[in-house]
């Protein structure tokens, strides 16, 4: 059984992108720029958002962040989000979500250029992502692909059984894995709270991604043995034992899945890492597309 470590792996790539970079400067040459735009002071978005710049600049990336107040008005949002769609010093741009109540989040996605939607939220994005044309993929799941590719796991024919059906995770690594493409073209399933017998599904997975939200939820005897597992849990589980009175677990009981797995991602240090290295690799692509 093989750990797969999305700490070494989103390392390898931040180090990939940083050399990329360096050699932009050594030629003069712009580099690319990422701008994040914040509304209120949610603390978990904060602390997103705070990481997000940091591993901007670690590689040499120019990086942004716009701090708005929770009461500012939706036209002035778009206004802004308008403005560095023109601004030829940012490829990418980021609104961090959830936004406050009174502004239409639907709206505000679809105002950023699907040039410098390094979220891949857009739904021109999804839209090419689902026909198959070159696009960006949401930067979780282009993180799972990504993985799988540098594990050289096999995917073609492959079953990938997707439990959860997420916007943001579920519906775009079942597209991508659908693909016919490398490290794609599987079969794919996608199974929901609405199964009746959810492991009915689970256990027919050659590679199980699990993103439902659930703590654990995943046992031993809903897998195969020889199961790949990928788990996008994030999840807080009380802990006495631990300073800050909890843990951090995924969907999958790592403990017992991964005596029949034959790769496996922890949480955390597997799926999680990944996230922002493909949004930095995301903006990377922008740039070269669009804004070199
Ligand atoms: N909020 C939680 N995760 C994300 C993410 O990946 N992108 C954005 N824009 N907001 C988020």
């Amino acid at each position: 059984m093989i750990i797969i470590d999305g700490k070494k792996v989103a390392a390898d790539i931040r180090s990939e992108l940083k050399d990329k970079i360096s050699q932009l400067k050594a030629e003069g040459k712009n580099v690319p720029g990422l701008v994040a735009i914040i509304v209120g002071d949610d603390p978990a978005s904060q602390i997103y958002v705070a990481s997000k710049g940091k591993a901007c600049e670690e590689i040499g990336m120019r990086t942004k962040t716009e701090k708005l107040s929770a009461d500012i008005s939706e036209a002035e949002l778009l206004t802004l989000i308008q403005s560095y769609n023109q601004n030829k010093d940012y490829h990418g741009i980021l609104v961090q979500l959830p936004l406050p109540k009174h502004i239409d989040e639907d709206r505000v996605i679809e105002t950023i250029s699907p040039k410098k939607d390094v979220d891949g939220f857009h739904p021109i994005s999804v839209g090419n992502l689902v026909i198959g044309k070159d696009t960006f993929a949401s930067c979780t799941p282009a993180g799972i692909q990504e993985l799988l590719m540098r594990y050289k796991i096999e995917t073609k024919g492959k079953h990938v059984v997707v439990v959860g059906r997420s916007n943001i995770v579920g519906k775009p690594i079942a597209n991508i894995m659908l693909q016919k493409a490398d490290g794609a073209n599987s079969i794919v399933t996608i199974v929901h709270s609405a199964a009746n017998d959810i492991s009915y599904y689970t256990k027919q997975a050659d590679i199980l991604i699990a993103a439902i939200g659930k703590a654990e939820m995943i046992k031993a005897d809903m897998v195969k043995d020889g199961v790949v597992v990928i788990d996008v849990g994030i999840n807080r589980i009380h802990d006495p034992t631990k300073a800050k009175g909890y843990r951090i677990v995924g969907d999958v009981d790592f403990e017992n899945v991964s005596k029949k797995a034959s790769f496996i991602t922890p949480v955390p240090g597997g799926v999680g890492p990944m996230t922002i290295a493909m949004l930095l690799s995301n903006t990377f692509k922008a740039y070269k597309l669009y804004g070199e």
